[in-house]
């Protein structure tokens, strides 16, 4: 019969040989979520027996791991900034790289502050769902062109009692908007050049949304569709905040400049690499020669 302990170590063992990258935390969260017990648990009463349906539970787990479908896939949540969210195919697994956005855009909103917020290309509701659990008074509109990951948005935003303050629509971008404008707008498009995605590790590769991923030949595609509509949507001085992929900082800043953002500054995550543009648009009657 095995115990906790023999089944977290045999488990790891079998998750390095799969190739994943940290197989004793990995094999620990699928035992925790297999045998209902906490980590503490686990540390506390090591040689407890699993019982055979945990057991089980867990050998199908590690089943699904050793075939590289993605541990957020197999437990069905992923933890955001300070918000859990529910995951599943049809949505991008939450990066930490994101949450470079919330450190971008957060300081220029005040607590207690009222004001809209767009993201675009919500997913999972990731970046939405964190700002207004961070500041109770904004609400916001996340868009996605994909009717399953607005499906799983909406539960999250449910589950967090943020429902009432956010909207989820489908629409292509800014497409459906008419002339509705916002105090902010986010947006972690596809970014990835279509001939990278072969390259990617097979959690991302065969298990994630493609839409979710390509960001066409250069991996700009979206971003160059999305500058100038982002800056027709955002009030006079308001704000935007967009991520980005590696090497793409140049490119990206100039298609904004373009499109006629000012206050342009590049923003890196925890790993150092340059990982969220951010600017604003010019205030109604300031000129571009005085921006
Ligand atoms: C990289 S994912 C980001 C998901 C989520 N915002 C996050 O950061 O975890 C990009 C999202 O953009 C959506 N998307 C792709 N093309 C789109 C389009 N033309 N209009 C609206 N959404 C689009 C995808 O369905 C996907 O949910």
């Amino acid at each position: 019969m095995a115990t906790l302990v023999s089944a977290w170590t045999a488990a790891g063992r079998r998750l390095d040989v799969a190739g994943v990258d940290s197989p004793v935390i990995e094999a620990r969260l699928l035992l925790e979520a297999a045998a209902g017990v906490s980590r503490s648990q686990i540390i506390a009463d090591p040689h407890r027996t699993l019982e055979d349906d945990q057991a089980a539970t867990l050998e199908a787990y590690l089943a699904r791991r050793e075939a590289r479908e993605p541990i957020s896939h197999i437990l069905g949540v992923k933890g955001f900034w300070k918000i859990m969210l529910r995951v599943t195919a049809d949505v991008l697994t939450p990066r930490p790289d994101t949450e470079t956005i919330l450190d971008a855009v957060l300081p220029d909103f005040a607590e207690d502050q009222r004001f809209s917020v767009l993201d675009l290309g919500v997913g999972s509701g990731a970046i939405l769902l964190a700002i207004l659990a961070e500041r109770p008074r904004a609400i916001g509109l996340g868009i996605d062109v994909s009717e399953e990951a607005l499906a799983v948005a909406r539960e999250n935003a449910a589950n967090l009692g943020l429902a009432a303050r956010a909207s989820l629509l489908r629409g292509d971008w800014t497409a459906g908007l008419g002339d509705e404008s916002f105090d902010l707008v986010v947006a972690n498009p596809p970014y990835i050049p279509t001939a990278e995605i072969s390259d990617l590790a097979p959690e991302v590769r065969d298990h994630e949304p493609r839409v979710a991923l390509d960001g066409g030949a250069d991996g700009l595609e979206a971003v160059r569709a999305l500058a100038p509509q982002i800056l027709r949507v955002l009030r006079g001085g308001g704000r935007f905040a967009v991520e980005i992929g590696i090497g793409q900082r140049a490119a990206v800043e100039s298609l904004f400049e373009a499109a006629g953002a000012g206050d342009l500054r590049t923003i890196e995550d925890l790993a150092g690499r340059e990982r969220v543009v951010t600017g604003a648009k010019k205030p109604l009657g300031q000129s571009a020669a005085s921006a």
